[in-house]
């Protein structure tokens, strides 16, 4: 499925920096915009919410072990080499959007006068970048460590509203928690499955992210506008747009999912259940992840991509009109996922949840 095999630094900096519709991205967003954010409603919640990230549990907590290398070396070196370049592509992936979340809080941070917004993103780019740079060093291991100052300076950035910041930050960090304790609670019930040791990371790793989906759930909670009326249908899409990127994502690395013991489909729909369940404290509506239709649509638009990804391998005339024929047929079987009928909830008193799964 994947082109060409990642071996060294340079090719994890490239793929690092690919510009795909499945690959993170980097933002940049309005911030005087992001400076006149109003916490006084929720005051209680939010400093409540500060406290914590002054407090910074996980301190301690990105450092390796010496068990780590043992760990690398007794039972990394056994894996196939398909999963070992699944695993990586899985790490530089899950670098990028660590280090994208690091660089958009700290533009901010930079950017802003607003003592409620600039403390939350010097706080939360404390956390990603400790994040990013803790995955580095396992690419490091492998001689694959990225120059993160090169991608800083050379990855190209997306401009986003303010309000689609909020939607798309909030989503990726809930389903980055919901993905992480899913993982971390499998291996934890199947330990042998446990292929490299950075996944013993990740229950303390998901609580920084469950926190910073919390502190956006409080900035939409207090600009309630931001939930209601049109702006429904552009947290509609953000939420279809999430899904169905994990969805196709996941699928297109299976061996990854199989060597823990999970099946991807089934690991999906747990991720997205658990996304939903929490999602209830800020979105009036969440998606009807059992409906037939929608299952049914995200199989359709995996056998798309898999058929594009064959045109874009085949080339050529042909292979360009394959795939303008598919990128077609994938935007229609897109639009249908986005009409189909949504559940509706009342929003609760008490925004913050805690991290229960
Ligand atoms: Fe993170
Ligand atoms: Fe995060």
């Amino acid at each position: 499925m994947h082109a060409a095999p990642l071996a060294t630094s340079e090719d994890a900096g490239r793929k690092a920096k690919e510009e795909s519709l499945l690959s993170p991205r980097f933002y940049t967003t309005d911030f005087a915009a992001m400076d006149r954010l109003d916490m006084s409603p929720l005051r209680a919640e939010w400093d409540a919410m500060l406290a914590e990230y002054e407090g910074d549990n996980n301190h301690d907590h990105f450092q390796r072990t010496p068990e780590f290398a043992t760990e690398v070396a007794q039972r990394f070196s056994q894996v196939s080499p398909e999963l070992r370049q699944e695993f990586i592509d899985f790490l530089v992936s899950s670098l990028t959007s660590e280090f994208s979340g690091c660089i958009l809080y700290n533009e901010i941070q930079k950017n802003v006068s607003n003592p409620d917004i600039k403390s939350l993103m010097r706080y939360m780019a404390r956390d990603e970048s400790r994040h990013a740079g803790f995955i580095n060093q396992s690419l490091r291991d492998f001689g694959m460590g990225i120059d993160m100052g090169d991608l800083k300076r050379t990855k190209a950035y997306t401009y986003f509203k303010p309000k689609y910041i909020f939607y798309a930050t909030y989503l990726s960090e809930k389903i980055g928690y919901a993905r992480y304790i899913t993982i971390f609670r499998q291996l934890e019930r199947q330990p042998d499955k446990r292929f490299h040791p950075i996944f013993l990371w990740f229950e303390r790793w998901c609580n920084d992210e469950f926190r910073h989906g919390e502190s956006f759930a409080l900035i939409m909670r207090a600009q309630p506008h931001l939930l209601r009326g049109g702006n429904l249908l552009w947290i509609r899409f953000f939420l279809l747009a999430v899904y169905a990127t994990m969805y196709v994502r996941d699928h297109t690395r299976p061996m990854l999912k199989a060597a823990m013991g999970l099946d991807p489909t089934v690991y999906d729909y747990t991720v997205f259940e658990i996304t939903n369940r929490i999602t209830e404290q800020v979105f009036p509506i969440s998606l009807d992840i059992d409906a037939p239709a929608f299952r049914a649509g995200l199989d359709r638009l995996l056998r798309i991509q898999t058929a594009m990804d064959a045109a874009k391998a085949r080339g050529g005339l042909v292979g360009n009109l394959q795939r303008a024929g598919w990128a077609l047929a994938g935007a229609a079987t897109f639009a249908r996922l986005y009409l189909l009928p949504v559940k509706r909830h009342a929003l609760p008193a008490q925004v913050r949840m805690a991290p229960a799964w």
